[in-house]
């Protein structure tokens, strides 16, 4: 099933970094890329990796320079196990047009340093739309579809503070009854595409902890009248933070507790 969904934010620690630089506290600035980067490990597809970046605010790395190549590299090798053959995906791709490859900020390839790795680019099979960087610092097509580790990046020069909510993301908004911040998604996804999107941003879908909250959670609905959402879908119902774990109509919230002890934490959490 299609729907809305809330998030509730509860932002970690922040960076305090030169003046008035701020960003989440899982990146770590480095000053040769002059920004943000953060290693995930474990392996997604191209898809899922440039999201999950997006998400966080931040892009899917690429070596657009010597010195992103070189940090980019450092990584490549802790990374490396026999199925991920010592590779990461870049930001550059060519999901919109065979060919026509990007980093997700939209650099052309032909502006980026290349080193291809032996044999490649190939294109096998005419299924191979990402670039992956290896230990040697050299470029190879995938497919998108296979999973590599991955890293995003975020610069020092992007415009966005981090509010009061600890994000860059401006649709987070305080609410002093509750003391937490809440998102109104007007994406419509499903549950598990809903859980990794409020994961990504550095909160969690909504969980209903006391009358109050219930009551911030209504009026925030209530300003997202089904007429001003693109899409057709269930615009009357949106999901939070409560799933049956697979156990039918055992619901319990996505921390774990039933629905009467939810009940009975008061307030911010
Ligand atoms: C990474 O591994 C490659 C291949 O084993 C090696 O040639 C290179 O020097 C290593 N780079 C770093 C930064 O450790
Ligand atoms: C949820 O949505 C994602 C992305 O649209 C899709 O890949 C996934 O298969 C969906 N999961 C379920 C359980 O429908």
């Amino acid at each position: 099933m299609k729907s809305l969904f809330k998030c509730f934010v509860l932002l970690f620690c922040l960076h305090f970094i030169e003046g008035s630089q701020l960003f989440r506290c899982d990146y770590t600035y480095n000053s040769e890329v002059k920004g943000w980067l953060k290693h995930i490990n474990i392996p997604a597809n191209w898809y899922d990796a440039r999201l999950r970046c997006t998400l966080e605010g931040a892009v899917l790395a690429s070596p657009t320079s010597v010195k992103m190549r070189n940090e980019m590299v450092r990584f490549v090798n802790d990374s490396g196990n026999e199925e991920s053959l010592y590779e990461i995906f870049t930001g550059i791709h060519a999901t919109f047009a065979p060919g026509a490859y990007l980093t997700v900020e939209g650099k052309p390839l032909s502006k980026i340093p290349q080193v291809w790795a032996s044999n490649e680019p190939d294109n096998k099979e005419d299924k191979e739309s990402c670039l992956t960087l290896n230990s040697n610092g050299e470029l190879a097509d995938v497919s998108c579809g296979t999973t590599r580790p991955y890293v995003c990046y975020r610069s020092a020069d992007s415009k966005t503070r981090t509010n009061e909510c600890g994000t860059v993301d401006p649709e987070y908004r305080l609410d002093a009854r509750t003391n937490s911040c809440y998102k109104f998604h007007t994406v419509p996804r499903n549950f598990s595409r809903a859980f990794f999107t409020c994961y990504a941003e550095g909160g969690y879908l909504a969980v209903i902890n006391s009358e109050t909250e219930a009551t911030v959670l209504k009026e925030l609905f209530g300003r997202y009248p089904a007429g001003n959402m693109q899409g057709t879908f269930l615009k009357h119902l949106a999901f939070i933070g409560f799933h049956d774990w697979g156990e039918r109509w055992d619901f319990r919230s996505i921390h774990g507790q039933t629905l009467a002890e939810t009940g009975k934490k008061q307030g911010n959490e």
